[in-house]
């Protein structure tokens, strides 16, 4: 569910914050240049003006932002394990490796860039975006008065749209969205009250190892590594994942996220949720 609202808001234009134009030279340097377009500074949890906007916001109260942070830590703990393991030579020849995100065809032994890629912009960002000086805002904030350089929560009441449509979370890049006609000056993720209802990480872990793994559910931790692969200033614009469409649905269980193709794997959001969680189940294994 949470797949098809990242869908939509992924496939927005780009507003003025990401700067067009880099993608012609693919000399490394401008390639590390073009996949940072703008740092992120701090992680904001601010209200979102509600009434006259479609994408009403409430404020997070005290129990839902303890719960935020929880979750942030969880999240942080996945993406290094997953990060970790990834800086191990020979990891992307690995069966876990090789489930979520296909064989790695770089030709050289040594020198394998989508792995290390998938490291730094789908691991190693997200683990450092989380990790930023954490702010509540009290004021509320309209779209277009977004924090450019923060990665800006909100907590969507019930009535929201896309929670009455069962949706756990969604982001939303900067720039104009056509939809709606609103102009986000920052990058906003909004948390459905489902998010705070979220299963534990030892349950879910627990649902992976089960006979039933396609049922597993995200922990809340688990929703932010899947959410971060949506937000183009922490990824960058080479490596930011969508959630990719399969017959008539998301690529969302386990069962659809392996049998995606090669190139759709390492493009899944979920997958990469999937990898974490899969190193994180199978840790202790060795
Ligand atoms: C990544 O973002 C760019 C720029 O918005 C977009 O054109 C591209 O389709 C996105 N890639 C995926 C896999 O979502
Ligand atoms: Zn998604």
């Amino acid at each position: 569910m949470r797949g098809i609202f990242g869908l939509l808001f992924t496939t927005l234009a780009l507003g003025h914050v990401v700067p067009y134009g880099l993608d012609a030279d693919n000399t490394p340097a401008l390639l590390e240049r073009q996949v940072q377009p703008v740092r992120l500074t701090s992680v904001k949890v601010a209200p979102i003006r509600t009434s006259e906007y479609p994408f009403a916001s409430g404020e997070c109260d005290n129990g839902q932002v303890v719960k935020l942070q929880a979750a942030i830590i969880e999240a942080r703990e996945l993406l290094s394990t997953a990060g970790d393991l990834l800086k191990n030579k020979g990891s992307q020849f690995t069966d876990t490796y090789e489930e979520w995100f296909g064989p790695d065809k770089t030709p050289c032994f040594t020198c394998s860039k989508v792995s290390e890629s998938i490291r730094k912009h789908n691991f190693e960002a997200p683990h450092r975006d989380l990790g930023l000086p954490f702010e509540r805002i009290g004021q509320t904030l309209s779209p277009n008065q977004l924090d450019p350089r923060a990665l800006t929560f909100t907590c969507w009441p019930i009535g929201e749209d896309h929670c009455q449509a069962r949706f756990i979370a969604g982001t939303i890049n900067p720039g104009l969205h056509p939809g709606s006609g609103l102009d986000f000056a920052g990058t906003l993720i909004g948390l459905c009250p489902r998010f705070f209802d979220s299963p534990d990480l030892q349950t879910v872990i627990q649902q992976f190892q089960g006979s039933n793994q396609h049922q597993t559910e995200n922990s809340a931790g688990l929703t932010l590594v899947h959410e971060m692969q949506h937000v183009l200033a922490t990824t960058g614009t080479k490596r930011n994942c969508t959630d990719v469409i399969v017959g008539n649905a998301v690529a969302y269980d386990t069962e659809r996220c392996r049998g995606l193709s090669n190139e759709d794997k390492i493009k899944n959001a979920q997958n990469m949720a999937f990898f974490a969680l899969d190193v994180r189940a199978n840790q202790g294994r060795g």
